[in-house]
């Protein structure tokens, strides 16, 4: 729902100053001093909006704000400058109605800054488009160029306009922006030649300066130093918080997006060097032969550059500054210029320059943002123009008596427009309409612009007349010819009144203006009006090379040669405001009036003498007075009675019927007296503010008795609402808390009784069970008890039939049963035959154990038995021998396990066969057991000599290898021991008896592969002969052989094998020698 507002809500003071009661001088500054402390610096006079220059940026412009405005009655927010544009461009956009905005203040009140916030706000709440948006940013993108050509910083204002600027928006149908004209009034071109103390010459030169390149500096001739020029004052050339350079581009910029050509810029720029380089020509007198004064140019090097640069042959400007033909129908007369007249010449070609060339410019802006088609737009013009200028020490001149003409104009059109609006207000309203007194300062503009006698057309008359014309002639002009005028004050007027009047100079007049009295000093007025330009330099600028120049000055055209003399600028001026009033007076007006609260350029400062002073020449007052000649206050009915409705029982809260109806009733309701307020077509009318504040008053009280009720309605309905919910809350938590405490008692009853209940069953099930278990036990009493009776029944019976033993019997035959089902059993699952195989079947029955394991032993002897009865007798001895062996060397000697898989063969030397052992065989008395070839140790070397073993069963014979012949014979009984080592040599000593014929050459010290069959041969030949003592064996690493004379001592040690000799004897000494055997391991 849309909140309805109004501009009395909230209010700082009075917002409107329609509204101020008591209206005073006083009250109005009070209420502006009032609202500007709150940041309020926008006030209404009706419909016109006062501006006070904040000078500081406030959060007022967002783009929140422009929607906050954006359709809303003017009348319905707070003063704002957005609410009269947004007035403005509907009634435009809706009503087909042109407007303008006329913006006036004095230097530096804000007018340019008001100027834009109107067009950016339209710009914002226009439509949208691309072609649109162009054509907004054109116009926006036009006041920074025309601010660089046009402002310049003054003492009162750092930005401040030069110029007077209409520019009229044209808009379609719709609304939407189509482009727009620009008028330009009376730029201050004095200000290029010359600027008061603290000002600068226009921004653009500054700008140049500093913001252009290098290269396009070279181009243009020019150094970066501004003290390099004449024209640029230097006390003042850098401004704070003003950045030349940047604005340069922003410059720039915006002449690209207005649609300025790179070569119009560059020829503009040409063109604004040109004045700079104008301002360093200097010239000296030179005294002619014919006495004559003449000027002479100083140094022709700015001139030279000045002439390169705008394409103007030297020679021609030369002489143009120091020679004035006057031209007069057929004659032509050529006078030279003194010093004096060649600067003023000068100058004036500088001033010509630079105003041409800022008109070219407007017309050029024109050109690019003018609106395509022919069909009548409809039109916004916005006027930002020079308001009412007073210095206050008497120095006004020719410029602001110009200015203050044109805000004479604007005020008089201010008063028109207002009445009449006024007055068609009352007529569209049907209100009587009553005459209203006001000052009507239309007497003053015919003082100024009368056609006959007004001061504008005398001063013109002066400028034309021949003869000598000077300030002084003009003013005895205005003396004799205005002294009647009543606001016409001179000294030497006819009118005695003023001849005392000290404060009124000479050479001064003095006009009282509508906003009050302005002191003009005569001084200059001719010379500005004329605004002389010698011919023969407008001649010598239109013959430049330089398109710009040319078009700038076509009365230069020789072809066109013009006797008449220039239109004077008051002239000029006159009918460019004529134009701009009657452009005006077709539109409806807003009037937006700019005040500045200090001089100083701060915020926050309110200067109360310099307010009043401009409240009185804005004409403030006058402005409250007629807007409150009727009627100070109007509103339609339907927002009067939605905001006056509680005042009354009878419209509170809802009047049903039309508006108009409840106000009258309303009204009549009121103790106001009836003359009060009229009822119009579609408002009411009120004719004092304080009736208005009378009804705002009692709103107010209503509004707090209805407040209170409100609040009262308000807390009481909270209140219940809180109860409400806390007994809501209440019932849901008690029943919560009741059925927990149920859901608890139940649980608690419902263990008691699981508890009771289980052992209640454990009682009765434990007597159910103890009568079982009687019951069972009576059942297996009886059970046995009948058992027993009918087992003795049966045996009483059966006992005759039973034999004493027959128990044993059927023991005796289960037994035998089992063991021949045992033996038959075992007979099919008897082990293999091998005496090595361990199988043996599982016993069958306990008691079998003994039995079981007897017959595993009886098997095994009588299948070991069956082995060996398999074997012959040979192989039978050969096996005692190896079982012989093993008793003898099993581990003992490390020789023995590689002995056991070699068969023992006895006679390896096949002795028999052999016919080189025949002779020896022959001599063997017995049986050779063992022949073999062995090695005899030499005592002396340890060396082996082969030598054969025989073994018979009485002796061994050891005999030559090569022929036989018997080397030594021992008996066997000769022999005590036998001596090996424990190691896998061959080595063995045969140790005889002592004393025996044998013994005589010593022991013998053998070695051979067959060691272990040898000894056990020799062994067994001991055992099996009952006359022989038992041969002794002795196994040890360390032996003593007894030789032919001493016992040496054989020692074993394990050794690395030598020359492929796995075993090596050394002697090594007369005692040892020692036997080399390689580890087995
Ligand atoms: N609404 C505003 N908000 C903030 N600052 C403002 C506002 N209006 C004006 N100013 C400040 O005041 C300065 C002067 O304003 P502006 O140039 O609009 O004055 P002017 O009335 O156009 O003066 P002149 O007649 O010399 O051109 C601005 O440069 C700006 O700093
Ligand atoms: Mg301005």
């Amino acid at each position: 729902m849309e909140v309805k507002t109004s501009l009395l809500d909230n209010m700082i003071g009075v917002g409107d100053m329609v509204l101020l009661e008591p209206l005073s001088e006083d009250s109005f500054l009070e209420n502006l001093k009032n609202r500007f402390e709150h940041n309020e610096i926008y006030t209404y006079i009706g419909s016109v909006v006062i501006s006070m220059n904040p000078y500081r940026s406030l959060p007022i412009f967002t783009p929140e704000k422009v929607e906050e405005y954006r359709n809303r009655n003017f009348y319905e927010l707070s003063p704002h400058i957005y609410a009269l544009a947004d007035e403005a461009y509907r009634s435009l956009r809706d009503q087909d109605k042109d407007q303008c905005i006329l913006i006036t203040g004095e230097s530096g009140a804000g007018k340019t800054e008001a100027s834009k916030l109107v067009m950016s706000y339209v710009a914002a709440v226009c439509g949208k488009g691309q072609e649109v948006n162009k054509v907004k940013e054109q116009l926006l993108q036009s006041n920074p160029v025309l601010e660089a050509f046009g402002n310049a910083k003054t003492v009162r204002n750092d930005n401040s306009s030069r110029f007077g600027k209409y520019m009229d928006i044209e808009f379609d149908f719709k609304g939407d922006p189509l482009g727009g004209v620009i008028s330009n009034y009376l730029l201050e071109k004095s200000r290029v030649v010359k600027q008061p103390r603290g000002e600068r010459n226009f921004h653009v030169f500054y700008q140049l300066l500093s913001g252009a390149s290098d290269e396009s500096l070279k181009k243009l001739k020019l150094h970066r130093d501004f003290s390099k020029y004449n024209y640029l004052s230097l006390d003042s050339a850098a401004v704070n918080g003003l950045d030349d350079a940047a604005n340069f581009r922003t410059v720039r910029n915006a002449m690209q997006i207005v649609g300025f050509m790179e070569d119009e810029v560059q020829s503009v720029m040409e063109l604004v060097a040109a004045v700079l380089k104008l301002g360093n020509i200097e010239f000296k007198p030179d005294s002619r032969s014919n006495g004559s004064d003449e000027s002479r140019i100083k140094d022709k090097n700015d001139l030279k550059e000045m002439c390169e640069l705008l394409g103007i042959e030297q020679s021609v400007l030369e002489r143009a500054f120091s020679y004035r033909t006057v031209e007069a129908k057929l004659e032509k007369v050529s006078t030279t210029l003194n010093v004096a007249q060649a600067y003023y010449a000068r100058d004036a070609l500088a001033k010509n320059l630079y105003s041409r060339l800022f008109s070219w410019l407007v017309t050029r802006i024109n050109e690019s943002i003018k609106a395509q088609g022919k069909t009548r737009h409809k039109v916004m013009g916005v006027l930002d123009i020079y308001g009412f200028e007073i210095f206050e020490d008497g120095d006004n001149s020719f410029e602001q008596f110009i200015i203050n003409y044109c805000n004479e104009k604007l005020q008089q059109i201010f008063i028109e427009l207002t009445l009449r609006e006024e007055q068609e207000e009352y007529i569209r309203e049907g209100i009587e309409w009553t005459n209203i007194e006001y000052f009507n300062n239309a007497v003053i503009c015919d003082l100024i612009e009368n056609n006959q006698n007004g001061i504008l057309a005398m001063l013109d008359e002066e400028c034309l007349r021949p003869g000598t014309v000077t300030d002084e002639t003009f003013l005895d002009k205005l003396n004799t010819i205005c002294a009647e005028h009543l606001h016409f004050e001179s000294r030497l007027s006819k009118n005695s009144k003023f001849l005392t009047d000290h404060s009124l100079p000479h050479s001064c007049f003095r006009i009282q203006h509508y906003a009050g009295k302005v002191l003009y000093r005569a001084e200059g007025f001719v010379d500005k009006n004329n605004d002389l330009l010698y011919r023969d330099l407008s001649q010598a600028m239109y013959k430049a090379n330089h398109k710009l120049i040319k078009q700038l000055f076509p009365e230069g055209n020789p072809a066109k040669v013009n006797l008449k003399r220039p239109l004077t600028a008051g002239f000029q001026f006159k009918a460019s405001v004529g134009t701009l009033m009657r452009n005006l007076q077709t539109k409806n007006p807003n009037y937006i009036r700019c005040i500045k609260p200090n001089d100083k350029k701060a915020s926050h400062i309110f200067t109360d003498s310099l307010v009043r002073h401009q409240l009185r020449y804005l004409g403030l007052m006058e402005n409250v007075r007629v807007r409150r000649a009727g009627y100070a206050f109007r509103q339609p009915y339907e927002p009067c009675l939605e905001r006056y409705k509680m005042l009354c029982k009878r419209t509170w809260p809802h009047w049903l019927g039309p508006a108009r109806e409840g106000v009258e009733v309303l009204m009549s309701d009121l103790p106001v007296p009836a003359e009060e307020f009229s009822f119009g077509r579609s408002k009411i009318f009120i004719r004092n503010p304080r009736t208005l504040f009378f009804l705002e008053e009692r709103r107010r009280q209503c509004l707090q008795d209805l407040a209170t009720l409100i609040q009262k309605i308000y807390r009481g309905w909270k209140c219940r609402g809180h109860f409400l919910l806390l007994k809501k809350s209440q019932i849901v938590v008690s029943a919560w808390y009741r059925r927990y405490a149920q859901q608890k008692k139940y649980q608690k009853i419902k263990s008691a009784t699981t508890v009771v209940q289980s052992y209640t069953r454990g009682w009765q099930a434990r007597k159910l069970l103890r009568e079982l278990k009687y019951q069972k036990r009576c059942v297996e009493a009886v059970t046995t008890i009948s058992a027993f009776w009918h087992g003795t029944q049966i045996r009483r019976e059966y006992r005759k039939f039973f034999r004493a033993n027959a128990g044993k019997k059927i023991y005796d035959f289960t037994i035998q049963r089992i063991m021949q089902k045992y033996f038959l059993g075992l007979k099919s699952t008897l082990p293999s035959m091998s005496p090595i195989d361990k199988n043996w079947p599982a016993r069958p029955y306990l008691f079998l154990g003994g039995v079981h394991s007897e017959l595993r032993r009886i098997f095994h002897l009588w299948r070991c038995k069956k082995y060996r009865s398999q074997f012959t007798e040979e192989k039978k001895a050969v096996y005692e021998e190896k079982l012989e062996a093993s008793e003898l060397f099993k581990d003992k000697k490390a020789l023995y396990p590689s002995s056991v898989s070699q068969p023992f063969k006895g006679d390896y030397l096949e002795i028999n066969k052999n016919p080189k052992y025949q002779k020896l065989s022959i001599a063997m008395e017995d049986k050779v057991l063992l022949a073999d070839v062995v090695n005899k140790i030499n005592r002396a070397n340890g060396k082996g000599t082969a030598r054969l073993f025989l073994l018979t069963k009485n002796s061994v014979v050891l005999a030559d290898q090569k022929t036989g012949q018997v080397k030594a014979s021992v008996p066997l009984p000769d022999l005590t021991s036998v001596s090996v080592s424990t190691q896998s040599d061959g080595f063995f000593a045969l140790k005889l008896k002592e004393g025996s014929a044998s013994a005589v050459k010593g022991d013998f010290l053998l070695s051979s592969e067959h060691l272990i069959e040898i000894i056990t041969k020799i062994h067994r030949m001991g055992t099996t002969a009952a006359d022989r003592e038992q041969l002794d064996i002795d196994i040890s690493d360390e032996f003593l052989v007894q030789f032919k004379h001493d016992k040496v001592c054989v020692k074993f040690i394990q050794g690395v094998p030598k020359n492929g000799n796995s075993v090596s004897c050394k002697r090594k000494n007369n005692r040892l020698l020692e036997v080399s055997v390689p580890s087995t391991a």
